[in-house]
């Protein structure tokens, strides 16, 4: 009997935590566990902060959320269908065809930002619809497939080397005559665990705690399918408890990233109409957190289950959130999905050839995400989020209002509000691209989002 069982490789699990500790500490300041009453105190405080320097989006202080995606302030690869966490900068990278992310790059020193300015300006070029030509569009998309395999085994890899310290522990456990549980006997106990009635509560949360770090590996995840825990799981958003339907959505999530096999076998198992009820009811914003990454990382990729998201009134769900106090931490997580939905899509329909594309965008051309956002009026409840005090927040926004603007142009151009929030973002803008300049960075991180201002105002004229 080893005294591992049932836990995570400590030294994994340390180093992973002392990295997330690094991302979120900053932005801590404004705990999703504030009591909803005091939303109102927290706003203020958000405003009065005039310094340019605002607080990052509260929807980050989530630590859990980030095991997704490890930003950092370094571009790095992300996986087909990895989560990022809102308020990250992402990018296509045309050289190379994948997408690409890092933390904003703000509290951190701006000489950072230059360099990294001045290498991409070098090489990259910012995912903007309207900024590169199909020809471009098309060298990237085959990258992306030549690329595919590379990233699985980088992905491969990076798996391993988190999980090397296990390997080093199962060594020395061997060298002691002691026998060393497979990440399959372990899942295997924790299922039961957490599918025991003998089980208390806090027994079944930490079960889920620890299978959610093993089912972020393909293999696992597909084995967690064959045991019949993905199924536990997504009964598990069933539960009266509300900490077990979070930690519950939070396994599906992770066990779903980039994962295929377990998406198909999710939605066939109703976990899509089961997040949906989650969004749509009352429930704590942690819970509501948790169903909102499970649902990015089932409709990620996956056009049947956008298809199916669509049918069952996913989009009003979503809108939904919009309406209901003290879900504003979700909202720019929304608008991101929606980008990120949008964009995966118009890459899939840029002029390609290959058959093996073909059936998968036949599915794609079914998702009729546009035309819906546009009768459910979403360009004002996009428009309106401009009013956010979050830099990180506003980009989000004006990335999906770039991309919508073809679809709402006719709502935007009679709507004097949405005109003056521009007008004020750009007064306000110049005037911190101005300082950023007088610091020596002349295409800084606002003059960046000055130009996207701009961009929209004379798309507007
Ligand atoms: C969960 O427990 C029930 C009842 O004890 C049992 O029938 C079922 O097979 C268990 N499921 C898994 C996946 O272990
Ligand atoms: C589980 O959720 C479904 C809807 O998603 C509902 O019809 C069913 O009654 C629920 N079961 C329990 C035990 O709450």
């Amino acid at each position: 009997m080893s005294p591992w069982a049932g836990r995570p490789p400590a030294g994994a699990k340390v180093s992973l935590l002392v990295l997330l500790l690094s991302v979120v500490c900053s932005r801590t300041g404004r705990s999703e566990r504030a009591p909803e009453f005091a939303l109102t105190k927290i706003e203020e405080s958000d405003i009065k902060d005039d310094s340019g320097k605002e607080p990052i989006a509260d929807d980050d202080a989530d630590p859990e959320d980030l095991e997704v995606f490890y930003p950092t302030h370094q571009w790095q690869t992300l996986r087909p269908g990895q989560a990022v966490p809102a308020g990250s900068h992402v990018r296509l990278n045309l050289q190379t065809g994948d997408r690409e992310a890092r933390l904003p790059d703000r509290e951190n020193g701006k000489s950072d930002m230059r360099e990294e300015k001045r290498r991409r300006r070098l090489d990259k070029m910012d995912i903007d619809s309207n900024s590169f030509t199909s020809q471009e569009l098309k060298k990237a998309l085959a990258k992306m497939k030549e690329s595919e395999k590379a990233e699985r085994m980088a992905h491969e890899e990076e798996v391993r080397k988190k999980f090397r310290p296990i390997e080093q522990l199962k060594e020395e456990f061997e060298k002691l005559n002691v026998k060393m549980e497979t990440d399959y006997e372990i899942m295997d106990k924790l299922i039961s665990k957490f599918n025991s009635s003998a089980s208390t509560l806090d027994e079944k949360v930490a079960a889920l705690y620890d299978l959610e770090y093993y089912v972020h590996q393909v293999d696992n995840a597909k084995d967690f399918l064959s045991m019949g825990g993905l199924q536990l799981v997504i009964e598990g958003l069933n539960s009266t408890e509300p900490v077990l339907k979070e930690h519950a959505a939070f396994v599906l999530g992770a066990a779903l990233s980039s994962n295929p096999k377990v998406q198909i076998e999710a939605i066939e198992g109703g976990a899509l109409q089961k997040l949906l009820v989650i969004l749509a009811t009352e429930q704590p914003q942690a819970v509501k957190k948790k169903a909102l990454f499970a649902l990015c990382s089932m409709l990620r990729h996956f056009p049947y289950a956008q298809q199916q998201f669509l049918k069952l009134g996913g989009l009003q769900v979503l809108r939904g959130l919009f309406r209901q106090k003290g879900t504003e931490a979700l909202h720019v997580r929304v608008v991101t999905l929606l980008y990120d939905l949008i964009v995966e899509k118009m890459l899939l329909e840029a002029p390609q050839h290959g058959e093996q594309a073909e059936e998968k965008l036949q599915q794609y051309r079914q998702v009729r995400l546009v035309p819906a956002l546009v009768e459910q009026d979403w360009c004002a409840v996009v428009s309106k989020l401009l009013a956010l005090p979050e830099h990180d927040a506003r980009e989000k926004v004006l990335q999906l209002l770039g991309v919508l603007m073809a679809f709402c142009r006719e709502r935007y151009r009679g709507d004097r509000a949405l005109g003056a929030a521009l007008g004020l973002l750009r007064s306000e803008y110049e005037e911190l691209a101005a300082q950023e300049r007088s610091e020596g960075d002349k295409d800084g991180y606002f003059q960046e989002l000055l130009g996207s201002v701009n961009t929209i105002i004379q798309e507007l004229a």
